[in-house]
């Protein structure tokens, strides 16, 4: 933990106090969604039966919204009679039965451990899931994944205090700033519940600070009985987790609710939380904005400067789930970086995006010619082994020793890193809907709107 002199934390603290009441939702504001989401509730409670109870949950059930985001968390709470494939159906059914075209609004069906309905109030530029759940007491009945968030209402009202609840906003908004706030599969960062619960283990956004400025991974939190623990006292709930970064839930002592949260994320966190407690400024909390125009120079500067060539993969996708296509971006992403670096071509930067219809993958690369192949066999001892990689290394032109191992010399199979992408395009399996007739590869002259998805990636992934 970074022991903070007394002059230090009142400047922090003054930043802090003045980005809260930036970040608090103005009383209008708490009115209007209070409004609206008490409206909701009651046409709900017209159409639903007896035994189904409407619950707000989330951030407008906890008072730990921030400003300017208006997402009602509606949940459908059913008895277990009902059964999943019912209480799904019904769930989808009555909330799309309380939606009023004349008051324009509309409504998509979101996927995720089972389908959701957001409502989308266009007039008021708000949202509203409306979620199916079972009804329950203890994590232990749960059913489906969301079943926990009526439990967490419990948890996050009984023990955070009004200031810690204004923390919370404060956390998010830092975040939000850094580009890692949101559990969802492109940002693999921090969720709301993990922000509320990490406020309540530390007591303060400058005490959860000063401790994360010295904090290692792996590193395991237990939020219920306010422990930390690092080192050897951390590996029991590791190895119970498979993670390095584990945060217990109080009401499931079997989920990790920071479970999604990447190495990447983590480190970006801590490293903003040095940069800003080392300069407590506005500037600092808020990370810098980036401009297109002003990350469209730097990718420039950094792709000519170093002499790289940028590729650039470009898939027309379908509307499927998100999380599911940023997921396969990634694989696919990481089986080329693996495939150009067994062949000589290490990229500097690598990157994705997907926004509407095209998902990218772009590689930052020292576009070399290599003629050679420098291949290392096994040790002389390795008799066996010897004999067969000779055998099928054939196309070798002269075997050498490097101390006991022997080594081929070969010429490469592939000479720049396009023959590379383009023979493991025509190699993969990919999945439907990254579809090889829908894909085309770009080097260096990239169409504007796909730039423009290289750009904006290049500022998630850069920092300073
Ligand atoms: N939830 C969760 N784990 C996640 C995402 C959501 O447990 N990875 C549950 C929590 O109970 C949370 C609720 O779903 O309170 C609503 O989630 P969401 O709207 O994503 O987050 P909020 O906490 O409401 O934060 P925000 O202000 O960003 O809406
Ligand atoms: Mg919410």
């Amino acid at each position: 933990m970074l022991e903070i002199t007394k002059s230090k934390y009142n400047k922090i603290e003054n930043i802090i106090n003045e980005i809260k009441k930036e970040v608090k939702p103005t009383p209008d504001e708490l009115k209007v969604i209070a409004e609206y989401s008490n409206e909701l509730v009651l046409r709900l409670r017209k159409i639903i039966p007896k035994d189904v109870e409407v619950l707000a949950v989330g951030s407008i059930a906890h008072n730990t919204q921030v400003r300017g985001s208006h997402d009602i968390d509606l949940f459908l709470l059913f008895p277990k009679h009902y059964g999943e494939q019912q209480m799904e159906k019904l769930g989808l059914e009555y909330a799309r039965r309380i939606i009023k075209k004349n008051k324009n609004e509309t409504y998509i069906v979101k996927y995720a451990e089972h389908p959701y309905t957001k409502l989308i109030l266009n007039d008021l530029g708000m949202t509203a899931d409306i979620v199916p759940a079972f009804k329950i007491n203890d994590a232990l009945e749960r059913i489906t994944a969301v079943d926990r968030s009526q439990l967490h209402n419990k948890f996050i009202n009984n023990n955070l205090s009004e200031k810690q609840k204004d923390d919370v906003r404060v956390l998010k908004v830092f975040l939000k700033s850094h580009f890692i706030y949101g559990a969802d599969a492109k940002t693999m960062g921090f969720s709301g519940y993990l922000c509320e619960l990490l406020i309540y283990t530390y007591g303060s956004i400058i005490n959860l600070f000063s401790h994360f400025y010295t904090l290692k991974i792996p590193v395991a939190i237990d939020p219920m009985h306010k422990m930390v623990y690092e080192e050897e006292s951390a590996i029991k709930l590791l190895k119970k987790f498979n993670s390095e970064f584990v945060v217990v839930d109080p009401t499931d002592e079997n989920r990790n609710v920071a479970a999604v949260v990447s190495k990447e994320t983590f480190a970006k966190f801590i490293f903003s939380v040095r940069n800003f407690i080392d300069n407590p400024t506005a500037n600092t909390f808020y990370s810098k904005k980036f401009s297109d125009v002003y990350t469209k120079r730097k990718v420039l500067k950094f792709s000519k400067e170093l002499g790289l060539s940028i590729f650039v993969m470009h898939f027309e996708v379908p509307e499927i789930a998100d999380d599911i296509l940023w997921q396969q971006l990634r694989k696919l992403k990481e089986a080329i970086t693996i495939k150009l670096k067994n062949n000589g071509f290490n990229p500097a930067l690598t990157l994705e995006n997907l926004f509407g219809k095209s998902g990218i993958i772009a590689f930052f690369i020292n576009d070399i010619t290599i003629n050679h192949a420098i291949i290392e066999g096994p040790s002389i001892f390795m008799r066996s082994a010897v004999d067969s990689f000779i055998r099928s290394h054939n196309r070798s032109l002269g075997f050498i020793f490097n101390e006991e191992k022997i080594i081929s010399i070969e010429e490469s199979k592939y000479y720049n890193a396009k023959e590379v992408i383009d023979e493991f395009i025509k190699e993969i399996k990919l999945p439907s809907y990254l579809k090889h007739d829908k894909l085309n590869i770009y080097k260096d002259d990239i169409p504007e709107e796909i730039a423009k998805l290289v750009y904006s990636a290049f500022s998630l992934k850069t920092i300073l």
